[in-house]
C-alpha cells in the first residue's frame, strides 16, 4: 500500500472551476463518485451546511482507507466501496432517492501512481495487476495471457492511440513471462524506437488500465441513468482526461439535452488555465462539461 506521510498529496482538478458548475450549497446531497483522496470533496463540503451531505465512491478499497484516514471527521460524509457505475444499488441501500449535485473526476489519481505493487506506473516495477478493484476482474497480466494478439493490438491502438501498437502485441504474444512491469517495458523497448519510447510505455499502460477496468462500459453505464437520480435543478459536472470518454459524456449530454432532460452548462468542453496545468500537469489533458437537470 501506499505510504501516506511520504505520498505527495494528490491536488484536485479544476477546482474552482468544479464548484463554480456544481454550486454546493445549505443542505444539498452531493455524489463524488471518484472520490479518491477527497480533494474535491473536501471543497464541496466546506460549502455545505451541517445538513449537507456527502457520498463518496471508490472502486479502489485502498484508496477509500486513505481517503478516510485523511478526512477530518465529519457526520456529512458516507464512504462506499463501489463503482459510480453501480450508483442506483448504492442510493437505494443509503435510502437516498435522488440528489442535488453529482461529480466524476475520473482516471487514476497521483496517489494510485505511487502504489508500489499495482503496476499501475511503468517507473516502478510490480506485478502486472492494474486494477481499481482487485476484488473482482482480472489483472493485466493474466488479460494479456489469454488474449489474442490482434485483440490487444486494437487495444493498445483504441484506447492507447499508440502508433506501433501491433509490433508491441507481437512482441507481448512472443515474451516468455508478461508478468510484471519490467516485462511488459521490455516488449516495448524491443518494439518502439528509442525516441519518444517514454510515451509509448504511457500509452500501452493507460490502454491496458481502461481495458482491465472496463473503464467505459462503467460510464457509459452511469450516463444511461444519471438523470433518474438528479432531482430537479441538480448539477452534474464530470472531468475526463481521455478523447473517448470525452466523447462519450458531449454526446450522452446532447442526448439528454436534446430530450430536455438536462440543459448544457459547457456548450464546448472548459479545460484548465495554463497557471493550472504549469502547477500540476496532471491536469493537461483535463475536459469539464457540465449540466443541469430540468424540472
Ligand atoms: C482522479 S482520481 C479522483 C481524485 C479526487 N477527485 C480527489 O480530488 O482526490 C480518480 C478516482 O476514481 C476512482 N475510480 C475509477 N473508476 C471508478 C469507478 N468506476 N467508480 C468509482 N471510482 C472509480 C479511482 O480509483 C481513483 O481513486
Amino acid at each position: 500500500m501506499g505510504d501516506l506521510m511520504s505520498t505527495p498529496a494528490h491536488i484536485p482538478v479544476m477546482l474552482s472551476e468544479v464548484l463554480d458548475y456544481l454550486q454546493p450549497q445549505g443542505d444539498m446531497v452531493v455524489i463524488d463518485g471518484t472520490v479518491g483522496l477527497g480533494g474535491h470533496t473536501r471543497a464541496i463540503l466546506t460549502k455545505l451546511s451541517p445538513r449537507g451531505q456527502v457520498i463518496g465512491l471508490d472502486r479502489d478499497a485502498e484508496t477509500l482507507r486513505c481517503c478516510q484516514a485523511l478526512l477530518p471527521s465529519d457526520p456529512r460524509v458516507t464512504l462506499v466501496h463501489a463503482s459510480y457505475g453501480d450508483l442506483p444499488s448504492v442510493l437505494e441501500q443509503q435510502a437516498v432517492p435522488g440528489v442535488n449535485g453529482m461529480l466524476l473526476d475520473l482516471g487514476l489519481s497521483s496517489f494510485q501512481l505511487d502504489y508500489p505493487d499495482r503496476g499501475f506506473s511503468f517507473r516502478q516495477d510490480a506485478p502486472l495487476d492494474m486494477r481499481f478493484d482487485q476484488t473482482t476482474g482480472e489483472p493485466v497480466s493474466h488479460w494479456l495471457r489469454r488474449t489474442d494478439e490482434k485483440t490487444i493490438a486494437d487495444c493498445l491502438f483504441t484506447y492507447g492511440e499508440e502508433r506501433y501498437s501491433k509490433r508491441i502485441a507481437r512482441q507481448i504474444k512472443r515474451s516468455p513471462a508478461m508478468e510484471t512491469v519490467q516485462d511488459l517495458k521490455e516488449a516495448i523497448r524491443k518494439s518502439t524506437p528509442p525516441a519518444f519510447r517514454h510515451k509509448s510505455f504511457a500509452r500501452v499502460f493507460q490502454a491496458l488500465r481502461i481495458v482491465v477496468n472496463q473503464e467505459l462500459d462503467h460510464l457509459d453505464r452511469f450516463l444511461s441513468f444519471f438523470t433518474d437520480y438528479l432531482l430537479p435543478g441538480g448539477r452534474i459536472v464530470i472531468i475526463t482526461y481521455h478523447s473517448l470518454e470525452d466523447r462519450l459524456v458531449k454526446h450522452r449530454f446532447r442526448d439528454a439535452a436534446r430530450r430536455e432532460l438536462i440543459q448544457l452548462l459547457t456548450k464546448k468542453a472548459t479545460i484548465p488555465s495554463d497557471e493550472e496545468i504549469q502547477n500540476n500537469p496532471r491536469a493537461r489533458s483535463a475536459k469539464l462539461r457540465a449540466a443541469l437537470k430540468m424540472a
